[in-house]
């Protein structure tokens, strides 16, 4: 029950300036509704942004991950290894491939696909040729280990970047380690088109190809040369996405201010584990998620009594689902990402948020009783 009058604080909230209202009516009076030159311009500032030659606007990140997989070499009998403690488009992207996800344990302290355990999956499994690690919550994986566990298996690697926006990882921004990189744009991330995804790659080839998958395996107008898929960008998309680069940085850099906050705020609470940024790496905080054993539940519902909105990222490791249990993963057992699935809580970090907006969710967490 609600025991408070103060108003919500939302777990996100999409920043929309009246400057990217414009953008977005300028495209509705242009009559230029699909892909044009608003989608090129945001392809080309986006890849630019994170240090890729090529980008490709998609219709979500989950198109374009499936393109990503897929333009990279991903295919029937590929066994791709990635961590079951993500959104579960990370998987079916490589089930819509027609391959077939391994799931590898993450590191406890990040969350992130453990090195070790993917390296362990890639030995036991045969046709094992990929890597798709996650930077769960905007932290960068340990990419020099995953990297050099791909040369060592002549595997691909395929970042899912959907949450990491600006993440860095030793002075480069994620997206770029792989063969390609996919982002989401989905309206809670750190950049939004409504929903929207991006495929950054070095690779001529590999673009190219991409390009041709999204635009339903046309290169030339009615002439297919694969079979592909409408998962085109729109021009409204590609407006509000250059519109919002524009505050990627300094949005990003609230995100981290918050973060400092919380962090200060909340230290010292023994039951409590604060998000963990490991040396070399820039965590751009898409979400801000804290360890509460034991009595997570009850620690959401106190939050929520006080009109402070928290999520659970994620209830369950992907493999748990029942889509997963009919695909016959019923042994597959990971026990960090259970025990990460049992524990975890995300609290609200967005860049929204004001000052005293942080101080309530600081004073809520400290008042909560954790013995009771
Ligand atoms: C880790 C991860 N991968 C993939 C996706 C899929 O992105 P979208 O929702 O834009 O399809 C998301 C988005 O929620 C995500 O968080």
């Amino acid at each position: 029950m609600r025991t408070t009058s103060q108003h919500e604080i939302p777990i996100a909230q999409p920043l929309i300036t009246d400057e990217e209202k414009r953008r977005v009516l300028d495209v509705l009076e242009s009559g230029q509704l699909a892909a044009g030159r608003r989608v090129a311009e945001f392809e080309q500032a986006f890849s630019a942004y994170v240090g890729a030659a090529h980008g490709i606007g998609t219709s979500s990140g989950t198109t374009a991950l499936i393109v990503a997989l897929q333009a990279a070499g991903v295919g029937p009998g590929t066994a791709v290894i990635t961590s079951p403690f993500s959104f579960g488009a990370t998987a079916s992207a490589i089930l819509h491939c027609g391959a077939r996800p391994v799931f590898a344990d993450i590191d406890p302290r990040t969350y992130n696909l453990d090195p070790q355990a993917a390296s362990d999956a890639l030995a036991r499994t045969p046709g094992a040729r990929a890597l798709l690690p996650v930077h769960l919550y905007g932290l960068p994986c340990q990419m020099d280990a995953l990297l050099q566990l791909a040369r060592a298996h002549d595997a691909i690697v395929v970042e899912d970047a959907a949450q990491a926006h600006g993440a860095v990882f030793g002075g480069r921004r994620v997206g770029t380690f792989g063969a390609a990189g996919a982002f989401s744009f989905y309206p809670s991330k750190n950049l939004t088109t409504g929903e929207g995804g991006m495929i950054v790659t070095d690779r001529a080839a590999l673009a190219d190809r991409a390009r041709v998958l999204v635009n339903c395996g046309q290169r030339a107008q009615y002439v297919y040369e694969e079979l592909g898929y409408n998962y085109r960008m729109t021009e409204i998309a590609g407006a509000l996405g250059c519109a919002q680069l524009a505050h990627l940085d300094a949005r990003n850099a609230r995100r981290r201010r918050n973060a400092d906050r919380l962090r200060a705020g909340l230290s010292g609470l023994e039951w409590l584990t604060l998000p963990f940024e490991p040396p070399g790496c820039v965590h751009v905080y898409h979400q801000f998620t804290v360890r509460v054993p034991r009595v997570r539940d009850r620690l959401a519902r106190h939050l929520a009594d006080l009109g402070i909105g928290t999520r659970v990222y994620y209830p369950q490791p992907i493999y748990a689902s029942p889509l997963y249990r009919r695909l016959g993963y019923g042994d597959t057992h990971c026990p960090e990402a259970e025990r990460a699935a049992r524990e975890v809580l995300s609290i609200p970090v967005h860049p929204a948020l004001h000052e005293a907006e942080l101080d309530r969710i600081i004073e809520a967490i400290r008042r909560f009783d954790a013995r009771g």
